[in-house]
């Protein structure tokens, strides 16, 4: 029967170690030397990584890959990818060789603006409400003075403040609704400072407001954070060519255009399709995000909502063909920074920027988002002519070597054998099997 710790947080990495193991582990013998493998040898990089969260006990490492090729808006860009999935790289890598002879990416930011709410209760009049918003909103904007100081400097900081009544769907709910440009910060932390602030404020100026102490009825603050739904900070890529630029080796263009802008209004249709379509989206979003160091739970759940802003999920790309024109396209929001948070902390993250020639937030956005479109491109491609598994497999086939513990020399000579013959779990250990015996 396992047992509850307390002050589980103040024991030293190895004591938290040792409670594992002892509680959890018990029929691993190996379990310590696992953790204290991935270990970094300088002492200084690994008390960094110790730091980013509590109780770290060790790393746990995904590749960093690199997809070059990509040009974007006439500049040529090697994207640095962070993920699991075997088959990511290579498609990004192909998508962008493929788009690299037929003119490449374009891209651009549409908007920037983030945002974020105080939510509160107010029970009494709504008009006294909004008669104090108007009296308290000049007061909210100069109680950030200083939390805003440096970000203003550089032509940033709070943009509006609005009252939005939403007491017609919850009783007594209202919020302020707060915008901000947060430049080449992501923003959370800038944001929830200055929401946070407001909200001390509001509550405070409240208590001597005199409508309020007549009807003896005081708004009262439940919570005041950013929000990760940012539709108003927008970005677009787009590729194009002639239709019959796209004829491959098996297909001809214009039946491979029509079957592609087909399989887009599919998931612009159907949910379920959608769902899987905008998940390969983000197979190449969130690497970018993750080997950048940025927030990729909030892109994830602000890039989907805006999916489903429309009452219904549906696709995050376009497509048409206009005069014998292929035109394919994403728009979503993306709130990534390329200071503050883990950009300057993780000597990877670093890296990526440098890789990425240091670009500002904007670009990143440009780039994140070619890399969505680019992602999309190389899976629609594949579904619509020879079907996902044949790519899929080659590169899961060194995961299935790996699982069955093959040897260099068996990998170099199914690597062989697989080009010509279909992978599968079985035809892999049968494969294996016979070359034991
Ligand atoms: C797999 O990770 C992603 C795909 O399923 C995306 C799609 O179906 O469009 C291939």
């Amino acid at each position: 029967m396992k047992q509850p710790v307390s002050g589980f947080s103040k024991k030293t990495k190895a004591e938290k170690i040792d409670w594992l193991a002892s509680n959890y582990l018990q029929d691993n013998p190996s379990a310590i030397d696992i953790l204290k493998k991935y270990w970094n040898e300088d002492a200084q990089l690994q008390q960094l990584h110790d730091d980013f969260i509590e109780n770290t006990l060790s790393n746990y490492y995904l590749p960093f890959g690199i997809a070059p090729n990509f040009l974007i808006n006439q500049k040529l860009y090697a994207l640095p990818m962070v993920t699991e999935e075997s088959s990511v790289v290579a498609a990004a890598s192909n998508a962008a060789k493929f788009w690299l002879e037929r003119g490449g990416f374009e891209a651009e930011v549409i908007s920037t603006e983030k945002n974020g709410q105080i939510h509160f209760n107010f029970f009494g009049n709504e008009k006294d409400i909004e008669a104090f918003f108007e009296v308290v909103k000049p007061k909210l904007r100069n109680s950030i003075q200083s939390i805003e100081k440096n970000m203003k400097a550089r032509g940033g900081g709070l943009l509006e403040l609005s009252l939005v009544d939403k007491s017609h769907i919850l009783e007594g709910y209202f919020h302020i609704h707060a915008t901000f440009e947060t430049l080449d910060a992501m923003g959370a932390n800038f944001i929830n400072s200055c929401l946070e602030q407001m909200a001390t404020v509001f509550e405070e100026e409240a208590k001597s407001f005199e409508k309020f102490q007549k009807e003896k009825m005081y708004p009262e603050v439940v919570m005041s954070i950013l929000s990760n739904y940012v539709p108003e900070c927008l970005v677009r890529a787009q590729v194009s060519c002639r239709v019959d630029e796209l004829t491959l080796k098996h297909h001809d263009g214009k039946q491979f255009a029509e079957k592609f802008v087909r399989a887009i209004e599919i998931a612009k249709t159907e949910t379920r399709r959608a769902v899987t379509h905008n998940k390969g989206i983000m197979n190449g979003v969130d690497a970018v995000v993750l080997a950048t160091g940025n927030d990729f739970r909030a892109v994830e759940a602000g890039v989907h909502a805006y999916a489903a802003r429309n009452s219904y999920y549906g696709s995050l790309t376009h497509a048409k063909i206009e005069d014998g024109i292929f035109t394919f396209w994403i728009e979503l929001p993306l709130a990534v920074g390329t200071v503050g948070g883990l950009t300057s902390l993780h000597p990877l993250t670093k890296l990526a920027f440098e890789i990425l020639q240091k670009p500002d937030a904007k670009e990143l956005m440009k780039i994140i988002a070619v890399a969505g479109l680019a992602q999309n491109f190389a899976a629609i491609r594949s579904l619509v002519t020879t079907g996902i598994q044949k790519g899929h497999m080659k590169m899961h086939l060194m995961n299935i070597l790996n699982q069955l513990h093959a040897t260099k020399a068996e990998k170099k000579v199914a690597m062989e054998f697989f080009i010509a013959n279909p992978v599968s779990h079985s035809a892999v250990v049968d494969f294996l099997e016979k070359l034991r015996s």
